[in-house]
């Protein structure tokens, strides 16, 4: 008997993909079962769990018994109808299959960032000192929120990491961020080999991202006007205008009293290379948390400051989402399949099946 797992378009159209081959007497049956049990109040979760029948497979295999279609093996369909909709293999109602996939994929995501994503890109000391004392700086009263440290300097070290070209497939060309990759619209040939982006065991190596240097590639520096708007000043095409713009908007801070504040090791006049260009005031710290990542970790990650605010922000936020692995479970590790010992990204990105 063949089983289609789940049934989601219905009775007719089962019946009617499989009528070709009935016509032509290699498939005999076609039986679609549906039961109280999935009737639509109980997919809802109307129906109290008590009530509910047994599981989806029993339900079809007491269905096939009875009705005598268990022997005729080969020649019967058998499409599963609500009953499978409303149980997952381990028997939980159907409300609880999507909660529990919400739930899985947030904390795999959540795990990622604080065991390996963080680790990275701010050293793992400071990851475990979070996990020991938790954030000395960041600790909301009320509700979590972004700082305006994080959101309009620190997070956006990210623009110097972005590359001038992508290849997006191992024998593609290598792409312009603008305007090949830009917008909304059909993928085409520009469908992501994820292993291209992010190092997949078993696969060469991925492109690097650029160094954090405090240096945009060009693409970022003349930004299209899809995405800045008509602006009068040929400044507001650079987003690393448009950053130190945004940080003296806000009235961040400089690097040097955060730095302070922080009690970190603040970078030097030499370090920060600014007083040749006749630039005499403390450093914007947008531009800081990128030459503390240049000079002092080789624009491999964040430096003291720049990943402080990083680390302390995610790792706050998620410890402060009562729903989060750190807030239930925070001994919680990864149950989906990994490559390696440790589960990565790549493992969420690259199903090893389609590797
Ligand atoms: C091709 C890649 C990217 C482009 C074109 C881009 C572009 C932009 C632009 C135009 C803005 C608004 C700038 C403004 O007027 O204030 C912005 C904001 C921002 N970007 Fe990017 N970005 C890129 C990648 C990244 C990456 C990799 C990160 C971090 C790792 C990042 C972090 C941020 C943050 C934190 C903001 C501020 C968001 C907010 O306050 O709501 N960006 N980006």
């Amino acid at each position: 008997m063949k089983q289609y797992r789940t049934n989601v378009v219905g009775a007719v159209a089962v019946t009617n993909a499989f009528l070709p081959l009935v016509e032509k007497g290699a498939q005999k049956k076609v039986i679609n079962i549906s039961s109280a049990a999935g009737d639509s109040e109980s997919v809802k979760g109307n129906v109290p769990d008590e009530l509910l029948p047994v599981r989806a497979s029993e339900v079809v295999r007491d269905f096939a018994r009875h009705s005598g279609m268990a022997n005729h093996g080969s020649d019967v369909v058998c499409s599963r109808l609500r009953p499978t909709l409303k149980f997952s293999e381990h028997n939980f109602p159907v409300r609880h299959v999507f909660d529990d996939a919400r739930r899985a994929l947030t904390w795999h995501y959540q795990w990622l960032i604080v065991n390996e994503f963080l680790p990275v890109l701010v050293g793992t000391s400071l990851v475990e000192e979070l996990a020991e004392r938790g954030p000395a700086h960041y600790r909301p009263v009320d509700e979590p929120f972004i700082p305006v440290e994080f959101a309009d300097a620190a997070y956006r070290y990210g623009h110097s990491q972005i590359r001038q070209l992508y290849r997006l497939q191992p024998d593609g060309p290598a792409r312009p961020v603008f305007p090949d990759l830009m917008g909304f619209g059909p993928v085409g040939d520009r469908r992501v080999d994820w292993s291209l982006l992010f190092d997949v065991p078993g696969h060469p190596a991925a492109q690097r991202a650029k160094p954090i240097d405090g240096t945009l590639p060009r693409s970022l520096i003349e930004l299209p006007a899809a995405i800045t708007g008509a602006v009068d000043e040929s400044a507001y095409r650079s987003l690393a205008g448009r950053d130190l713009e945004r940080g003296l908007g806000t009235g961040l801070p400089s690097g040097e009293s955060v730095a302070q504040l922080l009690g970190a090791d603040a970078l030097s006049d030499d370090e920060l290379g600014l007083r040749e260009h006749g630039w005499r005031a403390e450093t914007p710290l947008w531009l800081y948390v990128l030459r503390e990542a240049w000079v002092r970790q080789q624009g491999d990650r964040l430096g003291e400051v720049g990943g402080r605010i990083v680390a302390e922000v995610l790792y706050g936020v998620i410890g402060l989402d009562p729903e989060s692995y750190l807030a239930v479970e925070p001994d919680w590790t990864p149950t989906l399949p990994a490559r390696d010992s440790l589960f990565g990204l790549s493992d969420l990105l690259v199903p090893a099946e389609a590797a």
